[in-house]
C-alpha cells in the first residue's frame, strides 16, 4: 500500500482528494481534528484524530503509516473570522503547517501539495491575474497562507522538499457519485450562496 497523508480530509476539498487518490490506487490516510469537518466524509481509507498544533501526533502519523506524500488542505479558512481572530488564524494555519512540514522532512518523506488560496493575491484593479502576479494579502487568511508558502520556499531550498501550490479561487461541484459534498457550516464561499440564494428567490 503507498499511503498519502491527507491533512484536512474530512473536509470539502480533502475529501474529495481522498476518493481521487483511492480511485489511483493509493491509500488516503486523513489527518484532521474534526473542527470543521465531518468524521461521515472520510470514506476512503484510515484516520489518524489529531491536530497540526501537536507536533507528537503528526509524528506518530508517519510512524504509523510512512506516507510517501502529504497533501496539506486543513486550515481555518472564513475570511472575515481572520480578522475578527487574528491569532487564531496565524497560530491554526502557520503554527500548524510549519510543525507538520518539519514532520515531513524528520520522516524523510519528500513530497508535498499545499493548498494555498487566491486570497494571497489580494485585490488587485485591473489585473488579470496569474501565477506571477504579486501576492499583497488584505486579510489575515491570506497573508497567513502567504507566509506558509514562504516556509515551503525555505524547506524545499534547504531540505530538498518537493511541493505544489494550489492557489484556488472558488471551489464549487462535488462527487458526480454523491459519496461526498460540500457541506461547510457557516457557509460562506461565493457558488453555494448564490445557488441557495437563486433558490430562495424562485421560492418566494
Ligand atoms: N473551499 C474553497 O473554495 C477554497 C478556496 C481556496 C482555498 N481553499 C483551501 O483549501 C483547503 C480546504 O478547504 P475546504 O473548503 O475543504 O475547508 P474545510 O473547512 O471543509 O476543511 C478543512 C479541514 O481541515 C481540518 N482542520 C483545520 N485545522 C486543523 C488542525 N489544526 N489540525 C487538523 N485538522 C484541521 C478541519 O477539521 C477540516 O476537516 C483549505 O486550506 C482552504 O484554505 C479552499
Amino acid at each position: 500500500m503507498t499511503n498519502i497523508l491527507v491533512t484536512g480530509g474530512a473536509g470539502y476539498i480533502g475529501s474529495h482528494a481522498c476518493k481521487v487518490l483511492k480511485n489511483a490506487g493509493y491509500t488516503p490516510v486523513t489527518f484532521d481534528n474534526f473542527i470543521t469537518g465531518w468524521r461521515d466524509a472520510i470514506k476512503f481509507g484510515p484516520y489518524v484524530e489529531g491536530d497540526l498544533l501537536d507536533r507528537a501526533s503528526i509524528d506518530a502519523a508517519f510512524a504509523e503509516y510512512q506516507p510517501v506524500g502529504v497533501m496539506h488542505f486543513a486550515a481555518l479558512s472564513q475570511v472575515g473570522e481572520s480578522m475578527t481572530q487574528p491569532g487564531t488564524y496565524w497560530q491554526n494555519n502557520v503554527m500548524g503547517s510549519l510543525n507538520l512540514i518539519e514532520a515531513t522532512v524528520a520522516a524523510g518523506c519528500k513530497n508535498f501539495v499545499f493548498s494555498s488560496t487566491c486570497a494571497t493575491y489580494g485585490e488587485q484593479d485591473n489585473v488579470v491575474l496569474d501565477e506571477n502576479c504579486a501576492q499583497l494579502p488584505i486579510n489575515a487568511y491570506g497573508a497567513s497562507k502567504r507566509a506558509i508558502e514562504d516556509i515551503l520556499a525555505n524547506f524545499g531550498e534547504s531540505h530538498g522538499l518537493n511541493h505544489v501550490i494550489f492557489r484556488y479561487f472558488n471551489v464549487a461541484g462535488a462527487d458526480p457519485d454523491g459519496e461526498v459534498g460540500e457541506f461547510h457550516q457557516p457557509e460562506t464561499h461565493l457558488v453555494p450562496l448564490m445557488l441557495d440564494a437563486s433558490v430562495a428567490n424562485v421560492a418566494h
